[in-house]
């Protein structure tokens, strides 16, 4: 098949509007998966499934008759949220257009919002899909009328369909074909593949899907990755059809899998340029290297062994390109790890995963955001970790700025949670960038500057506690911004509990502070002796709880007679005393998420 007769394309679509059931009907039709076929095809993990939402994008290639000819259409899937959004360009970077899917009973959300104009930068052909179509409340017009008003599309190219029932899904495909321009790279100019995905295999080890952007490539082939420099060969080759199907060869504009021996998943960069061995070429556009936007601690729990579970968490970072993970010792919770996500919704998923493998054997410390010190002498440091933030002393002296990492939150809900929606931006310290309501429908789409770290803070909890669950919610990147920082600490009788310090806005820190230690109290109301809980920064004490030493009378049960007894049980008790103040730590059960 020649390459005029390739389509590459993916669907751009807010979670839940179908985008899986549409793509099954798009494989079934094609002959690629068997008709019946049970469960969506392009969600394949377990975590996904019960959340809802795809992660790990997974690329299929189908074959289509269409007047006669047959054409080799590639669907790239791509993960819905943008906390990948560097991931979701590469995957649209290797499109020449996309199905931009709006469900007609809700309406456009959010997320479709920043995916479109995600898609729309990278100039992809648009083709508006209206789906659920066989809903009794769907509003086929609103939706016309959405994606003309929203996206400047002509409502009459749009398709109408219900993906479940499979009415109209057939003109989707001729759409495909007629409307988005097939790749257009070149035949005989020397290789450049673009990396789109990876995911590890355990037969196989690394597996990477590319996009041959130019030239062919060849089993055996020498490559060579243009941002790491490393050399390998390609072991195997091939399309997904939709599982793996070895080939000899991948052509110019074909999107497909490659084995390069790789030995870790973090050598496969998205968005990186893979070239033959000795002809240098410009690397394709967009490379960014990914940056983690949260971080939490991790340790293990009260009687579980770090070596006992390291490798294991390792393994689990090993097949996630996108976390990062670094040792962490903390004096009142001993060794542990910090680990790095790309954004919120990537890090819940993961303590998920986290938490449906390792049960109740880690603690897990609340989401903190990196942070950025500006010195005096001009240079600038981001900082990970609580640990890292400048002494008191040194602030005065050294330190010229300190900024925090803000966020565009784009939402989308009904008119009438417009004023709590609007209370919550604010209380976050949120500044309004724009407020959209969409004709028609009750639909408001507003627009917020926030810091990250309120975003981090459950944001989207609140979102949908005052709007019924109805808000959708999307976010992108909004550089740094100057704040009035300041470190807190948890001090328990005085030592501070180094892990569960946390660097925030000063103007929460007193509230932060007394939620803390009540909190706290209420964990630790059961031991033997008294403990002074504190928040503090620096030397200033901001809030205080004192759990007074809970002399439990042992001997109340006795008879009064009964002397040996009684004093054998009081020197138990306080050599039970003794050896919790020895151990010098706190037990810190695991439900405390501070
Ligand atoms: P993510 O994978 O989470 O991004 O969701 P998705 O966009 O892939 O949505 P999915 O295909 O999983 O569909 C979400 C829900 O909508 C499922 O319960 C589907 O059965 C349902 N659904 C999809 N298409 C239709 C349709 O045409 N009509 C009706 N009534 N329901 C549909």
């Amino acid at each position: 098949i020649p390459m005029e007769r390739y389509r590459n394309f993916s669907i751009v679509a807010h979670v839940d509007h179908g985008k899986s059931t549409l793509s099954d009907r798009l494989l079934i039709m094609t002959g690629t998966i068997p008709e019946g076929s049970q469960g969506q095809f392009l969600d394949r993990l377990d975590v996904e499934r019960e959340r809802g939402i795809t992660v790990k994008a997974q690329t299929c290639t189908m074959l289509y008759n269409y007047k006669g000819e047959d054409y080799l259409l590639h669907l790239v899937d791509t993960p819905g949220h943008v906390d990948f959004r560097a991931e979701v360009s590469r995957s649209y970077a290797s499109c020449g257009g996309a199905l931009l899917l709006v469900d007609a009973s809700q309406g456009v959300q959010a997320q479709t919002v920043a995916n479109f104009f995600l898609a729309y930068s990278l100039g992809l052909e648009l083709i508006p899909v209206i789906n659920k179509i066989d809903l009794d409340h769907a509003d086929i017009p609103r939706a016309r009328e959405q994606i003309e008003t929203m996206f400047e599309l002509d409502p009459d190219g749009a398709i109408a369909v219900s993906a479940k029932r499979g009415t109209n899904v057939e003109q989707i495909l001729p759409a495909v074909i007629e409307r988005i321009p097939p790749p257009s790279g070149g035949k005989e100019t020397p290789l450049r593949c673009l990396l789109v995905d990876s995911w590890f295999d355990n037969y196989l080890g690394v597996i990477v899907l590319i996009y041959v952007a130019d030239g062919t490539l060849k089993k055996g082939d020498k490559v060579m990755s243009a941002h790491t420099r490393k050399r390998y060969d390609i072991k195997e080759l091939g399309i997904l059809h939709p599982d793996r199907k070895s080939m000899q060869h991948l052509r110019t504009g074909q999107v497909g899998y490659a084995v390069l021996g790789m030995k870790n998943i973090s050598e496969a960069l998205v968005g990186d340029t893979i070239m033959h061995l000795g002809s240098e070429v410009e690397p394709l556009p967009g490379f960014e290297e990914p940056q983690p936007m949260v971080f939490v601690g991790a340790f293990p729990a009260e009687g579980v062994e770090f070596t006992a579970i390291d490798d294991r968490v390792n393994q689990l970072v090993l097949n996630d390109r996108s976390v990062s993970l670094q040792r962490e010792n903390s004096n009142a919770l001993g060794q542990g790890w910090r680990i790095g996500f790309l954004g919120t919704l990537h890090a819940s998923v993961f303590q998920d995963r986290l938490q449906q493998e390792y049960g109740a054997s880690l603690i897990i410390t609340a989401p903190t955001v990196p942070y950025k010190i500006v010195m005096k002498d001009g240079t600038e440091k981001i900082i990970r970790n609580p640990d890292e933030f400048p002494d008191p002393a040194l602030m005065k002296s050294k330190v010229q700025d300190l900024q925090e990492p803000m966020v565009k939150a784009i939402m989308s809900f009904p008119q009438e949670y417009l004023g709590d929606i609007i209370l919550i931006c604010e209380a976050n310290r949120g500044t309004q960038v724009d407020m959209t309501f969409l004709s028609h429908g009750n639909q408001v789409l507003l627009q917020y500057i926030i810091p990250t770290a309120h975003l981090v803070d459950d944001f989207f909890g609140k979102l949908k506690g005052v709007s019924k669950g109805y808000a959708t919610l999307d976010y992108e990147d909004a550089g740094y911004q100057s704040a009035d920082l300041v470190k807190m600490q948890l001090l328990v009788n005085g030592n501070s509990v180094d892990a569960l310090a946390q660097v925030m806005h000063r103007s929460l820190a007193e509230r932060r502070g007394k939620e803390w230690v009540q909190r706290f109290k209420k964990f630790l109301r059961s031991q033997l002796f008294e403990i002074v809980i504190q928040a503090a920064i620096g030397s200033k004490i901001l809030a205080r709880e004192t759990i007074k030493a809970r002399r439990k009378d042992v001997t109340a049960k006795l008879h009064a007679a009964d002397i040996s007894r009684r004093k054998k049980l009081l020197q138990n008790q306080k050599e039970g005393k003794k050896n919790m103040r020895q151990i010098g730590r706190v037990t810190i059960p695991q439900e405390v998420r501070v």
